[in-house]
């Protein structure tokens, strides 16, 4: 999306300016249309902030209409653009002048923990309304963020299709799921493809215990398997596998290359021919699921009526199922991570799925 830099519009319209910051996850474009859309005959004007925090320190920014932002929805991505390395860290007067400047009433974010921790250093005398964020799942205070059933979904597809593989070449796959330090998009995808065994970073892997599972699993004679595990998963007494760092950003380390790792050691120690899938930004880049296009057009006219009804200060969240509201400090805790009594554990266990 092509952007300019937006002076005041209207008369006695108000400005709210619309930001998306951190990793990109299906449904962003839903959340965006839905909110314009419902906002449609109000006497507001939506200023979308291109690039997450970039397109404030750099004052750019596109005026967002129902005819701008329609069937948005479709596509995974977000025509406002992203970056997840920005930050406010020290640059916080700078944020704060650049924002003054650019003459907003309130700001809507959708985003992560990145977003969320730059937002609170800069947050006295803003008015926000936070969009919790992230394909990973794994932020507090709602039950569930958009783009994570798109993600499972990916992974659920890619388990299903390698069987195929497996089977005839009698080979392991270790396929990889993203989620950093959490293991809601393995658990996901894994248990939706009744993996064979689903390997979360809450759960360090013992070595005796996965050589054992997939032992039983040859002795019945099954010629392929499939373990899904998550990018921050680790053996017992190790810690993740670090692909490559970006500095100065909100997640420095960046995870990745388990699944290689597995998949030498299941030869090496079992002897199963084995290979690895890393499936990556697959996962964030697939159509979001009508699951998640529900959720979207819920949270998004959500949205709207607390613009309308002049309610900052809060996050649009998902509580026993419903679209609410909470104080922003909900989302903006340390990451909600899985525990053992999930009933997606429990049902992997009594499924028999190494978990
Ligand atoms: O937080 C979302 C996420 O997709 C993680 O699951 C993953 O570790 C990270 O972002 C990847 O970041 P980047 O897109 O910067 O490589």
């Amino acid at each position: 999306m092509s952007s300019r830099n937006n002076g005041p519009v209207s008369k006695g319209r108000r400005r709210i300016g619309l930001m998306t910051g951190g990793g990109d996850a299906p449904g962003l474009n839903g959340i965006i249309e839905a909110t314009v859309r419902s906002l449609g005959g109000e006497p507001v004007d939506i200023v979308g902030i291109c690039d997450g925090f970039d397109g404030v320190y750099e004052r750019r920014t596109v005026l967002l209409d129902s005819d701008t932002v329609l069937n948005a929805h479709m596509n995974a991505g977000t025509i406002l653009g992203s970056s997840n390395k920005s930050s406010t860290r020290g640059r916080e007067d700078e944020f704060l002048k650049a924002f003054a400047e650019l003459k907003l009433d309130g700001l809507i974010a959708a985003g992560g923990d990145g977003t969320f921790e730059g937002l609170s250093r800069v947050i006295r005398g803003l008015k926000l309304i936070g969009v919790p964020k992230t394909i990973d799942n794994d932020l507090q205070g709602t039950d569930v963020t958009f783009g994570f059933d798109t993600a499972c979904a990916v992974v659920s597809e890619a388990v299903d299709a390698l069987r195929a593989t497996a089977d005839a070449h009698k080979r392991v796959f270790v396929v990889e799921a993203m989620g950093r330090t959490t293991g809601w998009i393995a658990l996901g995808g894994g248990l939706a493809s009744y993996a064979d065994a689903i390997l979360v970073p809450e759960r360090p892997v013992s070595r005796a215990a996965l050589k054992a599972h997939l032992e039983s699993l040859k002795a019945k004679k099954r010629r392929g398997a499939m373990i899904v595990v998550g990018e921050g998963a680790h053996f017992e007494g190790e810690s993740a596998t670090v692909a490559f760092r970006v500095e100065g950003s909100h997640q420095v380390d960046r995870l990745g290359g388990i699944s290689l790792e597995i998949a030498r050691w299941i030869e090496t120690e079992i002897g199963w021919e084995s290979r690895n899938v890393i499936l990556g930004h697959l996962q964030r880049s697939r159509h979001p699921t009508t699951t998640d296009r529900f959720l979207t057009a819920a949270m998004g006219v959500e949205v709207g009526r607390m613009v309308t009804e002049n309610d900052w200060g809060k996050a649009v969240v998902v509580r026993n199922g419903l679209v609410t509201r909470a104080p922003l400090a909900d989302i903006m805790k340390p990451p909600r991570l899985v525990d053992a009594d999930h009933r997606w554990v429990r049902a992997a266990i009594s499924m028999g799925i190494f978990i």
